[in-house]
């Protein structure tokens, strides 16, 4: 399988803007304060957004605490810092720690591991795309265990690719065979060091998962990146 922490390793290193939102305007060589400023005002609304959503599904919900999984360079957990007394960032890669870490507010702390903390909010977008979901299901039921009663979560899930993704698929197929209504891949190739893996994860799973946890009402909202479907998922614990 392939070893995603050491693919985004080398992109917290090489590029971490780049990493995080892939467009030419974030890579490092054309980074400029206006881009920048862009970048981070573009977190606060997108976690505005995320707390409206959670609000109109599930009330107002507590802020004590909070942690985003997957930060980055801290883009979205600085939009949380402004509604949250506390927020952790959490990342696997050293390099994205570390940028997240300059001028980052006194109410934010960034880790690349967590110790036995608990949250009311648990937050994560576009992140689990790129971890494959046999971790990354595991990684959910910890992140939901640490959720305290009556607080929520906000996490983004891919689920399905559309025919607008097939020819970045078709790059690393090696075998597949077809039967007129469904395709079955007998073997890919490997991915270059590096390579932004994009995975999918089974909703029915999800459930299954997220009420086994005490979430036993969801809000979906549905997500296209570029022919990659998913979800972001809300869901508020049982008090
Ligand atoms: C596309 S970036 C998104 C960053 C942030 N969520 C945002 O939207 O600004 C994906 C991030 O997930 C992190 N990541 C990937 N696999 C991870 C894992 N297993 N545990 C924690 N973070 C991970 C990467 O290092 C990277 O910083």
């Amino acid at each position: 399988m392939q070893d995603t922490d050491a693919d985004w390793a080398l992109w917290g290193e090489m590029d971490p803007y780049f990493g995080v939102l892939s467009q030419d305007k974030y890579r490092r060589q054309n980074l400029t304060e206006d881009t920048l400023d862009e970048f981070w005002a573009g977190g606060v609304s997108q976690m505005e957004e995320m707390a409206g959503h959670i609000r109109r599904g599930f009330g107002e919900f507590p802020r004590a605490t909070a942690l985003d999984f997957g930060c980055g360079v801290g883009r979205l957990t600085r939009g949380m810092a402004r509604m949250c007394d506390h927020v952790v960032g959490l990342d696997v890669a050293p390099g994205m720690i570390a940028e997240a870490q300059r001028d980052a507010p006194e109410n934010t702390e960034y880790l690349l591991e967590l110790g036995d903390q608990t949250f009311d909010w648990v937050n994560s977008i576009i992140v689990f795309q790129h971890i494959p979901p046999v971790r990354g299901y595991a990684i959910l039921e910890d992140l939901l265990s640490r959720i305290n009663p009556g607080g929520v979560f906000s996490l983004h899930l891919t689920l399905y690719k559309d025919a607008s993704f097939m020819p970045y698929l078709a790059g690393s197929l090696r075998a597949a065979r077809f039967d007129g209504e469904r395709m079955e891949v007998l073997g890919v190739e490997p991915s270059p060091r590096g390579a932004m893996m994009m995975y999918d994860y089974d909703m029915t799973r999800l459930i299954e998962i997220t009420a086994r946890h005490g979430f036993h009402a969801l809000l979906t909202l549905h997500t296209n990146h570029g022919g990659c479907h998913g979800a972001i998922l809300f869901g508020r614990k049982g008090a």
